[in-house]
């Protein structure tokens, strides 16, 4: 009889409860995303509500659609007060119907998901977000950072030269829109060691809107810029750890030019390039659910007073046992 894993996904904008079995069959994907009001940014109080209001009939479904054998949930990092509704949530169904809990770090079930979903065995993973932007590989028994932003997150960086340039939100893909038609300006570079830096790239773009520069010009130049850097360092960890499969995840690996850019300094390097499905790059609870799955099958569990939410938890905190 093959265990199915509920996940449960609570660490920001969205409340995701999904069902996956051992086999990787999905079995159950729902969720509620939490959208500001227009030009407004995330009030921690108006998601949790929101989250509140939602999650009871997510789970009531997920419990209608299958038997269930494990309870996962993100544990961190994200959110407190959204982490902590999750995490109560996790906690009450574990008691109520005597099941196994696991508590999973978020990004580590980005990355494990998109290794199920392409077949990837041992990337290089390049993991660019709204929330994150890290260049991560497995040694031993971690999952190691090998270079990351110093500032803000580059999906974060596209939002916010996207509201500047008077787009709608996400920004990501109208930025890469108007960057179709766009020709280069110099911009700072900035990659420092195997880490790099967007948040002046940001400040010079938006200078040179307010002197007269073309959307479409700034939006090239921009993604042009932000992404050579990414592989840049990327290709630096591909070199140091000797890997030869680059995966890429995380809501920018939605970006078609940053999949070419990937593709070429891959072909050159005779490695291989993975993409996550669009379905499973943003946050979900399959992939908690999956990744609370493979946890528990190499004997990991969380113990009620353990199971308290980690809301700075990194990936290279995480004792990996399960590969
Ligand atoms: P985290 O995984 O860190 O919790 P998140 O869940 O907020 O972050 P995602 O949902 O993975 O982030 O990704 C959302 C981000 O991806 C937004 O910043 C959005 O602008 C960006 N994005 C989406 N599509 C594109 C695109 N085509 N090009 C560039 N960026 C994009
Ligand atoms: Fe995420």
């Amino acid at each position: 009889m093959t265990r199915v894993c509920l996940g449960i996904e609570s660490t920001a904008h969205t409340f995701g409860v999904g069902l996956i079995d051992e086999k990787g069959n999905v079995l159950f994907d729902e969720k509620s995303f939490y959208q500001p009001p227009l030009g407004q940014g995330m009030l921690p109080r108006k998601v949790f509500e929101y989250h509140a209001e939602n999650a009871a009939s997510l789970i009531k479904k997920a419990f209608e659609t299958s038997k269930i054998d494990i309870i996962a949930f993100s544990q961190g990092p994200g959110l407190p007060n959204c982490l902590s509704l999750g995490a109560t949530i996790a906690r009450y169904l574990s008691l109520k119907h005597n099941l196994p809990l696991v508590g999973v770090n978020h990004p580590i079930a980005h990355i494990e998901i998109a290794k199920l979903m392409t077949g990837a065995k041992d990337p290089v993973i390049l993991y660019c977000s709204g929330g994150n932007t890290q260049i991560i590989a497995l040694t031993g028994n971690r999952y190691r950072i090998f270079g990351e932003t110093l500032d803000i997150p580059i999906g974060n960086a596209f939002d916010v030269l996207a509201r500047s340039l008077g787009l709608e939100m996400p920004g990501g893909p109208k930025i890469e829109k108007l960057a179709e038609n766009g020709n280069w300006i110099d911009l700072p570079y900035v990659v420092k060691g195997m880490d790099f830096s967007f948040s002046g790239i940001v400040t010079e773009c938006q200078k040179l809107y307010k002197k007269g520069f073309k959307k479409e010009d700034i939006a090239y130049s921009f993604q042009e810029t932000c992404f050579s850097m990414l592989i840049e360092a990327t290709e630096r960890a591909l070199a140091h750890t000797e890997k030869e499969e680059v995966l890429v995840t995380g809501g920018v690996a939605a970006n078609q030019r940053l999949k070419n850019m990937l593709e070429v300094m891959c072909k050159d390097r005779g490695a291989k390039v993975f993409s996550v499905p669009m379905k499973y790059a943003g946050d979900n609870g399959v992939m908690i659910g999956w990744t609370g799955l493979i946890m528990y099958k190499s004997g990991v569990r969380t113990k009620l007073e353990e199971s308290f939410i980690l809301k700075d938890w990194r990936v290279d905190e995480v004792d990996v046992k399960w590969t």
